[in-house]
């Protein structure tokens, strides 16, 4: 049972019905927002309390909130899904409630429930309900929990006040190119987190971290970069804001083992669990970029892939660095890669049945 009632203080929309229609004809990723948002709040005399969804707009926050200082600062991101039947569904939110209260342990930030984190959703996206895209393409709402440190104050400790905000962005997909492979630029100067910091939280600091790296990839033509282990320089990490498999040519799904500085993706894991349902062996393990690179050029490797909630499963088609480079398979999208994105997209709009009981009715 959710102790925190997230009624709604309006029902005012805030954009037409026009603008809501131009807006879901062409979403993009994370540029439109829709009528409502999700709020609680947390000191630390009252615990959680204070919950409602409110219109969509402008925070008031203080120059000298601690989070704008010290980035005490973490996020989720789910979706949801409309069925054809007209029915609103989110994918593993259990899974995004457990992981944002790992984060919130490492970040020193209180935990919210899981039944508390779900409530949120189901009172977002009952008031936001007509945001949620037609299942004609692959467009969904996309929900980003989010909380921070709040308190008025410049020493550095946890702080006292918290605020938890859910935002919902109608998406299509995350790259500007869809689904056609990626230019991933391998960074051998930056690292993305090291051992015993916040790799494995979702907090905004790690994304900071990526952004430099992220733009050199760009300037080099690339759309992603990929961070190797901070403190070898030789194992693969993940790209700035997603997983990473590689797929062997007898058929092998291969991802970078959980080390405590790469984050635990809900796909990652959805992706391993449906490689290992079509019989395909599945290791999490250390992958060295060297050899990585070797097999991409003897043919060993054949797809590779990122993937996260956003990315969903994106194909990799070549990977650049100062020392060449290397195209993976023929640089177009992998067999293998294809239809396991096909196999958890029809989960999530409803198309297969769910036989893992992943979906949760919003
Ligand atoms: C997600 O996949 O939901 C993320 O939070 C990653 C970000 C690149 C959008």
């Amino acid at each position: 049972m959710s102790a925190l009632d997230f009624t709604p203080t309006s029902t005012t929309r805030r954009l037409g019905d026009d603008e809501r229609a131009r807006i879901l004809a062409a979403p993009g990723f994370g540029t439109h927002f829709t009528d409502f948002m999700a709020h609680a709040r947390w000191t630390v005399q009252d615990g959680w309390a204070e919950s409602s969804v409110l219109p969509y707009g402008p925070l008031q926050l203080s120059p000298a909130a601690a989070v704008l200082h010290y980035g005490q600062e973490i996020f989720e991101g789910l979706k949801a899904f409309r069925h054809a039947d007209g029915s609103v569904w989110t994918f593993r939110p259990e899974a995004n409630a457990e992981r944002m209260q790992r984060s919130a342990r490492r970040l020193a930030l209180p935990e919210l429930s899981a039944e508390d984190f779900l409530a949120s959703l189901r009172a977002l996206t009952a008031a936001d309900e007509p945001w949620v895209p037609e299942p004609t393409g692959e467009e969904s709402l996309y929900l980003r929990p989010f909380m921070f440190a709040s308190e008025e104050f410049l020493g550095v400790r946890a702080s006292h006040t918290v605020d938890y905000y859910v935002i919902a962005s109608p998406a299509g997909p995350y790259f500007p190119r869809g689904v056609q492979p990626l230019v991933v630029w391998i960074t051998d100067e930056y690292a993305r987190a090291g051992a015993g910091g916040t790799g494995a939280a979702k907090c905004g600091g790690n994304y900071a971290s990526s952004l430099l790296a992220r733009r050199q990839a760009v300037e080099n033509g690339a759309d992603e970069v990929l961070f190797l282990d901070s403190e070898t320089h030789t194992g693969i990490d993940e790209l700035s804001g997603m997983n990473v498999f590689a797929i062997t040519r007898d058929g092998r799904v291969l991802t970078p083992s959980l080390t405590g500085s790469i984050l635990e993706g809900v796909t990652r894991a959805s992706v391993l669990r449906l490689a290992q349902d079509r019989g395909l062996e599945v290791a999490e393990q250390r992958l060295v970029m060297s050899e990585v690179l070797e097999q991409l050029d003897s043919g060993e490797i054949t797809e590779m892939f990122a993937c996260g909630t956003a990315a969903v499963i994106t194909p990799i088609g070549s990977f650049m660095a100062h020392g060449g480079t290397w195209t993976v398979g023929d640089g177009g999208s992998g067999e293998t890669t294809l239809a396991l994105r096909k196999e958890l997209t029809d989960i999530q709009y409803g198309r297969i049945p769910d036989r893992h009981g992943w979906l949760t009715r919003l």
